[in-house]
């Protein structure tokens, strides 16, 4: 097993889980994409009728549930990998992120997931390198301007992506802030196989010191 981490954080569409997947498989790693997981417990606790303001409800479909996230995000056995990328996820997804109880039980199963991979793994999302792995091989933040991440981001809309970008980084608990170690990268305009490398390239400077 190996303890071997890249942390990538980012706002929403600033490019990370496409990069992330990139950079995994330039490497032969594992990939973890923990937006899905956040994702996949809105859409349990929508499924089950909660609301998702109900802070104790939702922190109980968050210890219960079995979650996927490859090759298909699942939530107990059911398939939710389109459903997980609607506007009624966009738009609650973000109060489910901000609950603690969530936050302890995912951070909780990144960290056994990563744990249990032969080589290394990739891991994105908004707190991942500041409170998930603070002492990740290498960390990385990544940002685009809102008209770009807004484009890749498709149906979705700037209003909305800049709304979750809003709650995203003043909430209490675990808020998205670059990390002092970070290796910052604007991907506005940049090819994806490009920023992966430059990563690639920004990992084995590190492991070779
Ligand atoms: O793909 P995009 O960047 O738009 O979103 P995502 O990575 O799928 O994450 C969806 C939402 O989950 C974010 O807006 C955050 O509210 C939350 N999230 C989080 O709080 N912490 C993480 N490590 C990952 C996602």
């Amino acid at each position: 097993m190996s303890d071997l981490v890249i942390a990538i954080d980012g706002p929403a569409g600033s490019g990370k889980s496409t990069v992330a997947r990139t950079v995994a498989e330039l490497l032969g790693w594992s990939f973890l994409d923990t937006g899905a997981m956040y994702r996949a417990v809105t859409c349990e606790a929508i499924f089950r009728g909660i609301e998702v303001h109900d802070a104790v409800a939702v922190a109980g479909v968050a210890d219960d549930v079995s979650l996927t996230t490859l090759p298909r995000v699942t939530v107990n056995g059911r398939d939710v990998e389109d459903e997980i990328r609607g506007d009624e996820i966009n738009v609650a997804v973000s109060v489910v992120a901000a609950n603690p109880e969530v936050r302890a039980s995912m951070v909780a199963r990144q960290r056994e997931f990563a744990a249990a991979q032969p080589l290394g793994t990739v891991v994105e999302g908004r707190d991942i390198t500041t409170v998930v792995f603070p002492h990740a091989s290498i960390k990385v933040f990544l940002t685009a301007s809102l008209e770009e991440r807004a484009r890749r981001r498709g149906d979705e809309g700037e209003d909305s992506v800049a709304r979750r970008d809003e709650a995203d980084s003043t909430r209490a608990v675990s808020p998205l802030r670059q990390a002092d170690d970070a290796l910052v990268l604007d991907t506005t305009g940049r090819d994806v196989e490009d920023v992966a490398q430059e990563i690639v390239q920004w990992l084995k400077h590190n492991l070779s010191r």
